[in-house]
């Protein structure tokens, strides 16, 4: 199974994140050093996926914007000296190709993947959420994609949440059938608490096979009056056609507050030159509150 392809919505409006995200794309703020979207470009890249369809919309051009060269600032770079700065945003521009397809309107994440269809074609792909950003000894995606081309099937990556936050997220119901893989038999979009089927939830993570795009033409409006990829997926474990893995890793959702935050530390504190003040910054900020 060939998969070097991705696509990533970058479409919504990302209210959750107001008003830091008034003008700027949440993709565009920053977890430590880089933009959050980086990080998901890094793990796509990390993992074999060379090709970035961004689903965008007329607003937000500045992501693809950031994956291209800046000339201006290369030269201020060269001429200031500046040698590793310059090797850092010219690796930026070079790390993937980039595809940009609009979504003229903005229906859901089922139907920014359909938008995706043109450019996918007929391959096996990727959909990466940019909010979930997932850090670890193996990128998250790589994970399903190793499980993808063994088994020959669509894949999603779940992971255990709290039974109060299971309305939050896709929920599957699944038999394992080794340790953390399941065979998908159904799947709810943000269900009740008393209704979800099980406590695992469906991270921004998947690796599908064309065959989605049929169910995604079909599917009518579901939860938010939005067309969910979740229903569109239902296809697929009907006919016994989608497993779901576990992933392994640190897992921050970039637009919960708290998860933010803590992204931005869980990086500062990798940074040998940062650490130890950090430390004592905060050392001081909780003896104060
Ligand atoms: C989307 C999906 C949902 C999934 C979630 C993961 O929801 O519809 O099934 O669990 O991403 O982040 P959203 O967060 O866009 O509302």
């Amino acid at each position: 199974m060939i998969i070097n392809k991705v696509v990533i919505p970058v479409a919504g409006w990302g209210t959750r994140s107001l008003p830091a995200t008034k003008n700027i794309p949440k993709e565009m703020l920053p977890v430590y050093k880089k933009p959050t979207v980086q990080y998901v470009v890094e793990e796509a890249m990390t993992s074999g996926l060379n090709n970035v369809v961004f689903i965008n919309n007329q607003n937000k051009k500045i992501i693809e914007d950031h994956f291209d060269y800046n000339l201006t600032l290369e030269r201020v770079l060269e001429r200031g000296g500046k040698e590793k700065l310059l090797a850092e945003v010219r690796q930026v521009a070079e790390m993937v190709n980039i595809i940009s397809v609009r979504q003229k309107v903005q229906l859901g994440l089922g139907h920014a993947v359909l938008c995706a269809r043109e450019a996918v074609k007929n391959d096996n792909f990727a959909v990466m959420v940019g909010d979930d950003l997932l850090f670890g000894a193996e990128p998250g995606i790589k994970q399903l994609i190793d499980v993808a081309r063994s088994e020959n099937m669509a894949v999603v990556g779940v992971m255990e949440v709290p039974q109060s936050k299971v309305s939050n997220y896709g929920i599957i119901a699944g038999e394992e059938i080794n340790p953390g893989k399941y065979k998908v038999r159904n799947l709810v979009e943000k269900p009740p608490v008393s209704e979800a089927p099980s406590r695992l939830a469906v991270i921004g993570r998947y690796v599908l096979t064309p065959e989605i795009f049929e169910h995604l033409e079909k599917v009518e409006p579901g939860v938010g009056g939005e067309i969910q990829l979740t229903d569109a997926l239902q296809g697929l474990a009907k006919a016994n056609r989608l497993l779901a893995v576990k992933i392994h890793g640190q897992r921050f959702d970039a637009g919960d507050w708290v998860d933010y935050l803590t992204a931005n530390i869980y990086f500062a504190l990798h940074d040998e030159d940062l650490r130890d003040d950090l430390v004592q910054r905060l050392r001081e900020l909780l003896s104060c509150s």
